[in-house]
């Protein structure tokens, strides 16, 4: 079992280039399906959702080749399957775009419940809403969505809440529907302007994406396009933070800083000096960080997915900080591995009270899903003494390169294999 080993305790300094976005890419790829011809897909990040994500497309019959380490051609044309089985849908959440590209492509789906990050229950109630506003038929028969429609319909779609998920879903059934389907209360996330780039670029006709209100006029057939994805917003967060909790001063380059303002705003809080260049920001920690209270909302509000890695920093901050997390029912779970470090922390139902301590201790720890395991990184880095974090497939699944990042800001991190409590190898 591999493990990351943190010598904790070292100020973070120097430069980090960010990836491509895992929220974006993993919602372009399967996008590719709706095209008539090859799609290239740049600035795509090495990471293992990523990996299984092309391990999908090619069971479907799909070409894809890594043209290098970040960059895909897609080749849709040979697809021949609108069926996408357990082994690989559970896998991870965004396994469930598949229903929507393969309806936008055959009026047909066929595709196991997604797996994904245990936040709570995570219903797909919204998805099937806004499907069955397209005309199409969907039933659940033994964990397997089966949708189909003769002919899909544009039509009004209205979310019960704002969905990341639900809205990109639609857009990809919408895209090549007839007629016009309007989306009201959409998700407004960088990564769903993002797909509808790329798909306008293929010839669709998305209108209002970043907006909550997006309008998909049909279109009978899309072309193949060279696409590039933007940077990730929440691993560049993720170094942010990082920066922030060792008292350090990191450049984080390949960024938008437009898509990174509620959390610089919450750093600034925070008592750390941001400063935004044209794709890159500055972070500058100013000594022990300093209380500030954080509710994570839909964007542009604070993203839910920084709210574990923020919870690093209150929990050294001077005073009290409180978080409320206002997306998921059950988001609060790497508390316990904080506690292990000597954090005070109380977790009651949505919300979770920080009383600052001035420094965590290294401890064995482990991540319990993508970014409570960021968090733990930044946890490990801004202790005193050892860290052992476990389970760090989790961190794999959406952070290319983190060890070897960290490293070259001057982190005291590797990765080590262990079996039966014994440890094999450093394998760096
Ligand atoms: C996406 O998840 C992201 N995943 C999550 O990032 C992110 O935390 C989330 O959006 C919010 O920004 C991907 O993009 C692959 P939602 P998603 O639909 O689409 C409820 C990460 O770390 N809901 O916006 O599943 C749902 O339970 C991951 O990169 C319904 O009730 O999120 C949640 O409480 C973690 N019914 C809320 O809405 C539905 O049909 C928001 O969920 C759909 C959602």
């Amino acid at each position: 079992m591999e493990k990351i080993i943190i010598g904790g305790g070292k100020r973070l300094c120097g430069e980090v280039n960010i990836s491509g976005a895992k929220n974006a890419a993993v919602a372009v790829i399967p996008a590719a399906i709706l095209a008539d011809d090859v799609c290239r897909i740049e600035n795509v990040p090495n990471i293992m959702d990523v990996q299984i994500m092309v391990k999908i497309m090619k069971s479907l019959g799909v070409t894809v080749k890594n043209i290098n380490k970040n960059t895909l051609e897609i080749d849709p044309r040979p697809i021949n399957s609108y069926h996408v089985p357990a082994e690989m849908a559970n896998l991870l959440r965004a396994s469930y775009y598949f229903i929507g590209a393969l309806l936008g492509k055959f009026g047909k789906a066929h595709v196991f419940m997604p797996g994904g990050c245990n936040l709570g229950v995570r219903p797909i109630d919204q998805h099937i809403k806004g499907f069955e506003a397209l005309s199409v038929n969907v039933n659940i028969d033994n964990a397997t969505i089966i949708a189909s429609a003769d002919r899909l319909l544009g039509g009004p779609v209205y979310f019960d809440m704002s969905t990341v998920g639900g809205t990109i879903n639609v857009i990809l059934a919408a895209v090549k529907a007839r007629g016009l389907t309007v989306i009201e209360n959409a998700a407004k996330e960088p990564h769903i302007v993002d797909l509808a780039n790329f798909l306008n670029l293929m010839g669709a006709d998305i209108r209002g994406a970043g907006t909550d209100i997006i309008k998909i006029h049909g279109v009978d057939s899309l072309k193949g396009c060279t696409y590039s994805i933007i940077p990730d917003q929440i691993e560049a967060g993720t170094y942010m933070v990082a920066a922030a909790a060792t008292n350090g001063d990191v450049l984080v380059k390949n960024v938008t800083p437009k898509h990174l303002e509620s959390i610089s705003a919450k750093l600034i809080e925070c008592g750390a000096t941001v400063e935004n260049y044209d794709d890159s920001v500055r972070v500058t920690g100013n000594g022990r960080p300093l209380k500030c209270n954080i509710k994570t909302m839909p964007h542009p509000g604070f993203p839910t997915d920084m709210q574990p890695q923020f919870a690093v920093l209150l929990s050294i901050a001077e005073g009290t900080g409180i978080v409320t997390e206002s997306i998921f029912e059950n988001r609060f779970r790497y508390t316990d591995q904080l506690i292990r470090m000597g954090a005070q922390i109380k977790v009651e139902g949505k919300t979770a009270v920080f009383e600052g301590i001035s420094e965590l201790k290294g401890a064995p720890i482990k991540a319990d899903d993508l970014r409570a395991g960021s968090a733990m990184l930044i946890a490990g880095l801004a202790a005193r003494g050892e860290t052992e974090i476990s389970e760090i497939n989790h961190i794999d699944r959406g952070y290319e390169d983190v060890v070897t990042k960290f490293k070259a800001l001057g982190a005291n991190i590797k990765r080590s294999e262990f079996k039966d409590f014994k440890q094999v190898k450093n394998v760096g």
